[in-house]
């Protein structure tokens, strides 16, 4: 089957799923177009057309995919259109995430030729899974595309129906609550508001960007990844105490699991 174009969302607010996605995106010889969705909320339908591949990643959230995501794959529809889901997760589990990206786009139509879960720095403990995705990271997730892409080159528009894709994670997916844990602001900050402008649930106000609301707050790291200053950071003595704990469980170094369809 031949595909003229790509089209690859990604929501990354500490920047590893950015990177990775990018690495993928690098394995296809093709126009790419490509969608922040942090920066670019999707608030419209957007329509794959069946020769174009729609990629889709995600970070994991204890587990699952961001709630604040669903929607915004949910805008993305097929025409028949093959799809790769990929999530990152910080070298503790991912559980039942990738099985929730690729049964939304299932169920959106989407005909999923691949899908990856691979690691990165923890972006709330970053001394888990630091320095990932290294080279041995990248190295699988480029042989990941290009095993897509033979897959996608060998696939007849009739056959479809016929393939399957089984997917690691259970249904129904586990149940998940609010991280209790929420940055804080250091007196270096200069009042710029560019957290209050990418934070993606509106927790920080605008006239007082060193608070936020904590009740809204996901706790996902973009308005630390992008101050500036470096004035916010998570921290604190319930943050110490759970990181030692956190370090202490999950400092087995994990490898990328791949899904392909057959
Ligand atoms: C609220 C929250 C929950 C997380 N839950 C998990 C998890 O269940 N398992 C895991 O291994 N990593 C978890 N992580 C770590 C992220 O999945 C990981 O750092 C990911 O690479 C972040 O992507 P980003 O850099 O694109 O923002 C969590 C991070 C946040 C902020
Ligand atoms: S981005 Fe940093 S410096 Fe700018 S308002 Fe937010 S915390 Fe302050
Ligand atoms: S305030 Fe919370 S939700 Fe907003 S960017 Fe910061 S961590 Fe993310």
């Amino acid at each position: 089957m031949k595909i003229n174009k790509i089209y690859s969302y990604y929501f990354s607010p500490s920047g590893t799923t950015r990177k990775i996605t990018e690495e993928l995106n690098k394995s296809f010889n093709l126009p790419i177009d490509t969608c922040d969705l942090l920066k670019n909320p999707l608030h419209e339908d957007i329509h794959i057309s069946s020769n174009d591949l729609c990629i889709i990643s995600l970070p994991v959230y204890m587990g699952r995919i961001p709630s604040i995501c669903i929607d915004m794959v949910n805008k993305i529809k097929s025409n028949k259109s093959l799809a790769i889901g990929v999530v990152v997760y910080g070298n503790r589990e991912y559980e039942d995430a990738l099985v929730e990206l690729t049964d939304l786009l299932t169920n959106n139509n989407f005909t999923i030729v691949g899908a990856g879960a691979f690691i990165a720095q923890h972006s709330i403990f970053p001394s888990v899974g630091n320095g990932r995705p290294d080279d041995s990271d990248l190295k699988l997730i480029k042989s990941f595309g290009e095993n897509c892409n033979k897959i996608i080159e060998s696939l007849n528009n009739d056959a479809f129906s016929r393939l399957e894709i089984n997917i690691k994670g259970n249904r129904p997916y586990r149940s998940t609550k609010p991280i209790p844990l929420k940055p804080k602001s250091k007196n270096t900050c200069n009042n710029c508001g560019l957290c209050y402008k990418i934070c993606p649930t509106n927790s920080i106000l605008k006239d007082s960007p060193k608070e936020i609301n904590k009740d809204t707050c996901i706790s996902c790291g973009a308005c630390i990844s992008n101050c500036p200053s470096n004035s916010k950071y998570f921290g604190g003595i319930m943050y110490k105490i759970a990181k030692v704990k956190f370090e202490k469980s999950n400092s087995v170094y994990k490898i990328p699991e791949v899904f392909y369809i057959c």
